[in-house]
């Protein structure tokens, strides 16, 4: 408990984890009462996976017909989520779904996400970016992640690539979050180390950023009653520490061997927890500034966390020397919080290598001239910026950059 705390927690109407919980389903959406569903995939799930026609048939026989669509990619943009809505439209033939079910990584729950608010009506996904007007009712979400990383299946947002100034845009609000999320962990298996690696790192940002993020009493809710960021509480922070902990447990484990199916569930779990801290509490400069680092080299949402995260927590040794010292002991460092809160973004760093994810951005693709114009773009992803919990968020993030390029950690 902190007596300070304006808890505003939101999660996914159901959360249900379990290996093999994916058996489950067809039942559950009979129980409750759906009879014409949108399955959004990609074309690994349909062609080397038994998963999507496992689903569609067994549905089928408990009366639930499925229509699928297979044409998701990595970082959807509205391009595809407009084209997506008309081929989904026209084989609907006028009839409209009573749910959609997303199956794969946060690439596909987000534009199963966006294809809730859109399929009714058929209008472009652009005109729902900002606040959705009272009431509004899009589709229910089943969200089934096949990564352990995003936590899209608890979160309010969708993100989506704008290709006309290659910003991301995001539509959110808490009324897209997941009827269900369900999570089972034998459906990363087949995750690449790459693609495991890059999640899990997420996870891990998800997890550590929220944790240290500004708190619920000071956060900016803009007069929202109902808003899907409000700053970390000691609900949030429950999550937060236990995603840490797995993290610090399994994600190399994971990365090594993809076959050692007690690290697969533990990153699971790291997953689903960190996405029920920040689902709630938000994030700050690590995603702000990592969507400016995107929008440059185009590489994974993970990794572009992944560079930034050590000297983010690096930035914030003064302010959350405490919370730092805990994180760090979770991760085995002991001794005095200040000194074990010091030592840990070097840990950070050498994990992040370790993952084979570049430590500094002149590695990852960044050149000297492009960091003024970086540190912009990421200071105008205001709701970020304003939860970074430090008095002047402009000079942090250039000083953040700046060192960031040069790999430049401590005094
Ligand atoms: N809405 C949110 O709250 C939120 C939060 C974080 C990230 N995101 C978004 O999520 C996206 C990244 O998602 P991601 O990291 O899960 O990756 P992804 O969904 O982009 O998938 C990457 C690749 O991995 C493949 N893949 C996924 N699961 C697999 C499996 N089990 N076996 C084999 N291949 C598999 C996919 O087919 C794809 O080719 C970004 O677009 C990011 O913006 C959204």
């Amino acid at each position: 408990m902190r007596m300070d705390d304006l808890v505003h927690f939101c999660a996914p109407a159901r959360l249900i984890i379990a290996g093999g919980a994916r058996s489950q389903l067809p039942a559950l959406m009979q129980r409750l009462g759906y009879r014409h569903g949108v399955l959004v995939t990609d074309t690994f799930f349909t062609r080397h996976t038994p998963w999507v026609r496992e689903y569609v048939d067994a549905a089928a026989q408990l009366g639930i017909a499925t229509t699928v669509y297979d044409g998701g990619l990595p970082d959807p943009t509205t391009t595809l989520c407009d084209a997506a809505t008309a081929e989904v439209r026209t084989q609907l033939r006028g009839t409209v779904p009573d749910h959609v079910i997303a199956l794969g990584g946060g690439s596909n729950i987000d534009l199963a996400k966006a294809l809730c608010l859109t399929l009714p009506t058929g209008a472009p996904v652009k005109s729902f970016v900002g606040v959705l007007p009272d009431g509004s009712r899009p589709l229910p979400l089943i969200a089934v992640p096949t990564t352990a990383g995003t936590g899209s299946e608890a979160t309010p947002g969708a993100i989506l690539l704008d290709p006309e100034n290659a910003t991301k845009i995001a539509v959110m609000d808490n009324s897209l979050r997941p009827q269900v999320a369900l999570v089972d962990p034998e459906l990363t298996y087949t995750c690449p180390p790459r693609v495991t690696a890059d999640a899990g790192i997420d996870a891990l940002t998800h997890a550590l950023e929220s944790f240290v993020t500004l708190d619920s009493s000071a956060f900016d809710r803009e007069g929202s009653v109902d808003p899907g960021y409000s700053g970390r509480s000691a609900v949030t922070m429950l999550f937060a520490r236990e995603a840490i902990r797995l993290c610090a447990a399994y994600l190399e484990r994971a990365y090594r061997d993809g076959s050692d199916h007690e690290a697969r569930h533990g990153m699971a779990y790291a997953s689903i927890y960190a996405a029920l801290s920040y689902g709630s509490a938000g994030l700050n400069a690590v995603h702000g500034i990592a969507y400016a680092v995107a929008g440059i080299t185009h590489k994974s949402h993970g990794s572009t966390n992944a560079v930034m995260l050590p000297y983010v927590v690096d930035a914030l040794r003064a302010t959350r020397t405490a919370e730092l010292a805990e994180v760090a002991q979770l991760f085995g460092i002991d001794g005095p919080p200040a000194q074990a809160a010091a030592r840990l973004p070097a840990m950070l760093r050498d994990l992040v290598a370790r993952l084979d994810i570049p430590a500094d951005l002149n590695a990852f693709g960044i050149t000297e001239a492009q960091l003024d114009g970086m540190t912009c773009d990421a200071l105008a992803v205001a709701r970020l910026r304003k939860a970074f919990p430090v008095a002047d968020g402009a000079a942090a993030y250039a000083r953040i950059v700046r060192r960031a390029w040069e790999g430049r950690i401590g005094d």
